[in-house]
């Protein structure tokens, strides 16, 4: 049985392409044979994000439409073992995934031996980003600690549970993550931002993960790498850790402190004040 796993926010550019990137990157380092869907149709960053624009020939929508077959278009990464990218088309018809023709992507994928499929949903509320709701067995709510993202997340819990495919069968429901990303505790100390515990009270969903604001982030897109690889980095391992929450280990959250004072810094607030 293959679960969908759909990363998705309500408000855009939080984190999503990043977080599904590093997730199903983590799941297939776990052992589990993934594929990761780009469900934003047009605009297409999952295969740049994981470094493999220059091998797309066949993509999301030709497989719907019938111009080719999935294992023309899936592409095998070639670095994780059991890892697959399906990178969406750069057509403007926001419509070109009908869901009979998803359903039976998702089927087909699952027939195949894949055992996580994780969905990069678009932002918004639109086509693209309903269907990949729709589908979701699990869901990951990527939100920044900020009032506007929380609050268009608390949206996409509500759709969610009134129109996935279980809520509309009677199922059991889908099961919900909170991740928060781009997450920085000096601005939280500044009251810029929101902390970990408002946003958990807000959405009253289980925290899967905190990611907190990195530069590797941005250093690892640009070169093709989800950021999960770079070991070194505070995102990676945060993410490592999140992909092990997920699988139902119990791990501290880490990365919320703010970065310790050196003693120069410290002396220098003496001599200041
Ligand atoms: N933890 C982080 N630290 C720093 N920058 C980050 C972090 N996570 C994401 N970013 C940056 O934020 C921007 C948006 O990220 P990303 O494309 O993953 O968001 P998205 O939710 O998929 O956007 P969209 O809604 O447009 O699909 C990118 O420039 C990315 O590098
Ligand atoms: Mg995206």
């Amino acid at each position: 049985m293959a679960t969908v796993i759909t990363v998705t926010s309500g408000k855009g550019g939080v984190g999503k392409t990043t977080s599904s990137a590093a997730i199903g990157t983590g799941l297939a380092m776990r052992g589990h044979k993934t594929v990761i869907i780009d469900f934003d149709v047009g605009l297409r960053n999952l295969d740049l994000i994981m470094g493999c624009e220059r091998r797309v020939v066949f993509d999301f929508v030709n497989v719907i439409n019938g111009e080719a077959n999935l294992s023309q278009a899936l592409i095998k990464d070639k670095r994780i073992d059991n890892l697959f990218i399906f990178p969406t088309s750069q057509t403007r018809d926001k419509d070109a995934l009908t869901m009979q023709g998803v359903e039976k992507v998702l089927t087909d994928l699952a027939s195949q031996g894949f055992e996580y499929i994780v969905c990069d949903s678009p932002a918004g509320i639109e086509h693209g980003a309903i269907t990949a709701l729709y589908f979701a067995d699990e869901a990951v709510i990527v939100t920044n600690p900020e009032v506007s993202s929380v609050r268009d997340s608390d949206r996409i819990l509500g759709i969610l549970a009134s129109k996935s495919r279980r809520a509309v069968r009677g199922e059991a429901p889908v099961k919900e993550h909170l991740l928060i990303t781009r997450f920085s505790p000096t601005r939280v100390e500044r009251g810029e931002m929101l902390g970990i515990k408002d946003v958990q009270d807000i959405l009253a969903i289980p925290l899967m993960g905190v990611i907190p604001e990195s530069m590797a982030v941005l250093k690892a897109s640009n070169t093709g790498t989800p950021v999960i690889l770079d070991e070194q980095s505070e995102a990676g391992q945060a993410y490592k850790d999140a992909v092990g929450r997920f699988l139902g280990e119990q791990r501290p959250l880490r990365f919320l402190e703010m970065p310790k004072k050196g003693l120069f810094q410290k002396i220098f607030k003496v001599a200041a004040s």
